[in-house]
Order: structure tokens, then C-alpha cells, then sequence
């Protein structure tokens, strides 16, 4: 019999896979991204020594923060090359659309707000709302820093990976202005563990 505790976790967890398979119906490569993304998530979470109850939370977040994509044509998130501002603006839309979807389902924790977070930047400088440093949960800076080496290392639905070494080089040179520096000197420590494949080529 489980404890109360995992069996809403194991509920929670749940309704994550239900939006998870609806997103796939549409999208083939995004739940892809969020998976491989999260497990990063996980590792560097672990690495900085959160406890289990926000990993698992972390985990989840990490797992549909780009559910919002499912609102945006698969035209532009497929599209190969340059996008215009326009086109930017719509795909940034992405962020606010997850959230309030996640909000309605009532997480009695924080991973809606994780979700709204995944591209704040440390200098104010991110989307949607401009959130500064410490304002940023310690959750979505450790996403933030996991989707940037996904996004690079792997195989893009209109490109090839740009390899491993170019990701970790993208997330030094944000180092404290844009990102946490725990947090890329964690993610560094675990890639350089061996605790992360690139799905592509390393270029
Ligand atoms: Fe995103
Ligand atoms: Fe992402």
C-alpha cells in the first residue's frame, strides 16, 4: 500500500503522461526534447543536491515545459533557418500558453511556475515577464541550462546536432550573466561524467 504522498505523486505523474501523449499526437520531436531534457534535469539537480521530493517535481516540469508548443504551427517550430521577429514572438507565446495550462490542473506545487521560468534569464533579460536572479526558482535555472545543451547537442527536426562541445561552450559563455554559474558548472560536471549522450554528431 502506497504512502499518501506517492500515491498522489504517482496521480500528478499521471496526468503529466496523459498531456504528454495528447502533445505526441501533434508533434513528434517535442515530447523527444522534453524527455532528454528532463533526465538532464535530473542528473544536475542531483549533482547540486536537491532533495528527492523537488527532483521528482523538477522532473515532471521539465517533462511537458514546452507543452505550449502544441499551439504553435509545426510549420514554424520545423522551419529551417532564420525565423522572423514576427515569427518570434509567436513561438515565445509558447511559455504563457503552458502555463496556463498547467495552472488549471492545481499541482499543489510549484510546477506551473517552473514551466513559466524555463526562459528567464539571470539578467532580466528573458521571457515572458523579465524575472531577475533570485526571483527565478533554483527549478527553471536548472531547466533553462538543461533545454540550451538539448537543444544544441541533439538532432533538430530541420538540422543536425551541433555536437556536444558547442552546447557546453554556449552555456560557459552564459555563465553568470544569462545562467547560474552552479548550475553550468553542474551540468558541466555531469556531462563530463558521462552522464549525458548527444544524440548527434559531435561536431
Ligand atoms: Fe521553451
Ligand atoms: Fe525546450
Amino acid at each position: 500500500m502506497p504512502d499518501s504522498n506517492s500515491h498522489q505523486h504517482q496521480i500528478y505523474q499521471e496526468i503529466v503522461d496523459a498531456l504528454i501523449a495528447v502533445h505526441r499526437l501533434t508533434d513528434g520531436y517535442t515530447p523527444g526534447h522534453e524527455d532528454r531534457t528532463a533526465t538532464l534535469c535530473v542528473k544536475i539537480a542531483e549533482h547540486l543536491g536537491l532533495p528527492r521530493e523537488r527532483i521528482d517535481i523538477l522532473h515532471m516540469a521539465a517533462q511537458v515545459h514546452d507543452i505550449g508548443k502544441a499551439k504553435i504551427p509545426l510549420a514554424l517550430l520545423n522551419k529551417p533557418g532564420r525565423i522572423t521577429d514576427e515569427e518570434y514572438t509567436l513561438l515565445k507565446t509558447h511559455v504563457q500558453i503552458g502555463y496556463d495550462i498547467l495552472k488549471k490542473i492545481g499541482f499543489p506545487f510549484n510546477l506551473a511556475e517552473i514551466v513559466w521560468c524555463h526562459h528567464e534569464y539571470l539578467d532580466g533579460s528573458g521571457y515572458p515577464r523579465g524575472v531577475m536572479a533570485e526571483s527565478i526558482p533554483l527549478e527553471s535555472r536548472i531547466l533553462t541550462v538543461s533545454d540550451i545543451v538539448e537543444s544544441i547537442s541533439a538532432d533538430r527536426p530541420y538540422r543536425k546536432s551541433l555536437g556536444m562541445e558547442v552546447a557546453l561552450d554556449e552555456i560557459r559563455r552564459q555563465s553568470g550573466t544569462r545562467l547560474d554559474p552552479l548550475v553550468v558548472e553542474a551540468c558541466l560536471h555531469v556531462v563530463a561524467e558521462g552522464g549525458v549522450e548527444s544524440s548527434g554528431a559531435t561536431a
